[in-house]
């Protein structure tokens, strides 16, 4: 959520520090700006829009070879011109650009304005900027040490100062900070897809860690209450495809997400799945089978999508391991003083790793003597930093605001991980090999459902047309109709419900009607014949019907007018993750048709780090 880029070295900083905005411009998209230092001192532009927007705008003589620059998703103050990053003091000397929250900036708002500071904007980011112009100290390092310990609460930030011409100065403190080492130049970003184009030679900044970072090299302190102690922090070379992060021949990052998951989901599964034995092989979790088996309930957080997935880990877990399991949405865990018991095993699920609400809940449990596991995808990330252990999802950068192969393949590690649970405890050997070749199986059947593009894209194109519809699926189909209907509205903007298929007659049914089509999950399973009358009573209602079901299953009279998707059989336990798949693929079309913006949709942005 929210972007930030800087550039020193031997280019005009302007056009460096754009293409680096674009590159970040899924985490806020509201506004965005850049403020350069060149032989005129500092100069500033930004602008509510988007990047494409500001670069457009920018001045012709813009130059400059130090910089920094903010791509923003508006948090304290609507998104203007005036609430757009890099904010600066009342001179115009310090220009500040910041990810996070700063928590008591309301106090220090009034002690500026008391000291007749003039506060030109509504953002809490401004105060750090009046905050370093009014430090007297000898360098920008301790004045940004001073500014920054007066701040509560959550930064990646950087500073240029047009006093300090030659540096710019980085610090973070739960919002990640990334230094790119180029060829006699130097990087920074929030984030690694602003960089790759330039450098794979990267040093992430822990929290609590500040970086002068100048046109030759840079040295990293740790931010100590007596002052700066030098910290010995190298840049290493990261693997990574620079490739990965262009949408390619796509129209978007999501269709090409989309398409990437029979490969991701071959990359999840490498050597963690033990054929001989019918288990896991999941090494990160860091547990013994005597842990393992020690383990009496699981609790699952995550938000959004994630908590959705959680729930099918969920029931997974209580399938296969016949281990009491729930998700809980992470945002809300924290808030009612959750009861931390030492025989549960925690799940913090989240692709970015950066959620705040499942870092704080993460912290939480590991507060009160809980042990964590991850189910993470970015490496290195804040949450995968705090968790005893976990599963990687070799998901790779995942950019649309929309997530799919992350989440399918948090799907896999869930479904691995409870076999590996079942396998210490009553799975058979003979259950436990019929699963793993299941998944084995997985990649290619997703490939077999994305095929199904063209069709599914004209069931979108109708169901596009409703401004409201349902999506219904009972136990292990009810998280994927929560995970359809979640997907279909944030990218159309269709209000879009999830509901359990049992509990239509108990209420919504009174809402079905020719103009409210229904996405029902019928999977062949033991519950066909319940969904299949469920169906009955929706089309008796004049309700247009979408069903995402098994080859075979007889729908009865309520097919004859029913758009039917027919998914893979898989074993029954691995059911959801196939039946999930087409549902991305409707809610993409349904966006297409619209004409919506799919990878940047309405007030949303990747990776929430405010709560
Ligand atoms: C929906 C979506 C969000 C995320 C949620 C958690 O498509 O992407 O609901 O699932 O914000 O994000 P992570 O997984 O990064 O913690």
């Amino acid at each position: 959520m929210c972007g930030i880029v800087g550039y020193i070295g031997a280019q005009q900083a302007a056009p460096v520090l754009v293409e680096g905005l674009t590159r970040l411009e899924h985490r806020g998209y509201d506004s965005a700006g850049l403020a350069v230092l060149g032989g005129s001192g500092l100069r500033l532009a930004k602008r509510a829009g988007r990047v494409r927007d500001l670069a457009e705008s920018l001045p012709h003589r813009f130059g400059g070879k130090i910089g920094i620059g903010h791509t923003r998703w508006a948090t304290h103050g609507p998104a203007n011109d005036v609430n757009a990053h890099p904010h600066t003091d009342a001179a115009g000397r310090v220009a500040v650009v910041h990810n996070g929250i700063i928590d008591n900036a309301a106090a220090l708002r009034a002690e500026l304005a008391d000291a007749g500071v003039p506060l030109v904007s509504d953002t809490d980011t401004e105060v750090l900027a009046h905050l370093v112009a009014r430090s007297t100290a000898a360098t920008l390092e301790q004045r940004t040490a001073e500014a920054l310990a007066r701040v509560e609460g959550t930064y990646g930030v950087a500073v240029a100062h047009a006093d300090f011409p030659d540096r710019l100065v980085v610090a973070r403190n739960g919002s990640p900070l990334i230094i790119g080492v180029g060829e006699k130049e130097m990087h920074v970003a929030s984030d690694l897809a602003a960089l790759v184009r330039y450098t794979t030679t990267v040093a992430h900044l822990d929290d609590g860690e500040m970086a002068t970072v100048t046109a030759s090299g840079f040295t990293t302190y740790r931010i100590d209450p007596s002052g700066l102690s030098a910290t010995d922090r190298r840049a290493k070379e990261v693997d990574i495809d620079p490739a990965a992060y262009d949408a390619g021949e796509h129209d978007s990052f999501m269709h090409k997400e989309m398409l990437e998951q029979p490969a991701r989901a071959e990359a999840v599964l490498r050597g963690r799945l033990d054929e001989r034995f019918g288990t896991g092989h999941l090494g990160g979790l860091n547990l013994d089978a005597r842990e393992l088996r020690a383990i009496r309930r699981v609790k699952i957080l995550g938000c959004g999508s994630a908590y959705y997935v959680g729930e099918m880990g969920a029931s997974l877990i209580e399938e296969l391991a016949r281990v009491p399991a729930d998700a809980e949405p992470a945002s809300e865990f924290r808030y009612r003083n959750p009861i931390i018991e030492p025989d549960t095993l925690y799940v913090a699920v989240s692709q970015s790793g950066e959620t705040i609400d499942t870092l704080l809940a993460v912290q939480e449990v590991r507060r009160k003597g809980g042990r964590v596991i991850g189910l993470v995808n970015v490496v290195g990330s804040a949450i995968a930093r705090e968790v005893d252990g976990g599963i990687y999802l070799h998901a790779g950068p995942e950019v649309a605001v929309a997530s799919t192969k992350a989440l399918t393949n948090m799907y896999l590690a869930f479904a691995m991980l409870a076999i590996q649970l079942g396998r210490v405890r009553d799975l058979s050997i003979a259950d436990g090999r019929r699963l793993i070749a299941g998944l084995t199986a997985l990649p290619g059947q997703i490939e077999q459902v994305l095929a199904t593009e063209p069709q599914l894209a004209l069931v979108a194109h109708r169901l596009a047309e409703a401004e409201s519809l349902f999506f219904v699926g009972r136990v292990r189909g009810f998280p994927v109709a929560r995970e359809g209907a979640q997907k279909f509205k944030e990218i159309s903007y269709r209000h879009a419900e999830a509901y359990q298929t049992s509990e239509l007659k108990h209420g919504p049914l009174a809402l079905i009607s020719p103009q409210v089509p229904t996405v029902a999950i019928v999977p062949d399973d033991e519950l066909v014949e319940r969904n299949v009358a469920a169906l009955e009573q929706i089309a008796a209602r004049g309700g247009p019907l979408v069903v995402v079901t098994h080859e075979g299953v007889d729908l009865g009279d309520a097919a004859a007018k029913a758009d039917r998707i027919d998914v893979p059989r898989s074993e029954r336990e691995l059911d959801p993750i196939l039946l999930t798949i087409p549902l991305q693929v409707l809610a993409y079309h349904a966006a297409l048709s619209l004409g919506h913006d799919i990878d940047k949709p309405r007030n949303l942005a990747k990776s929430v780090t405010v709560e």
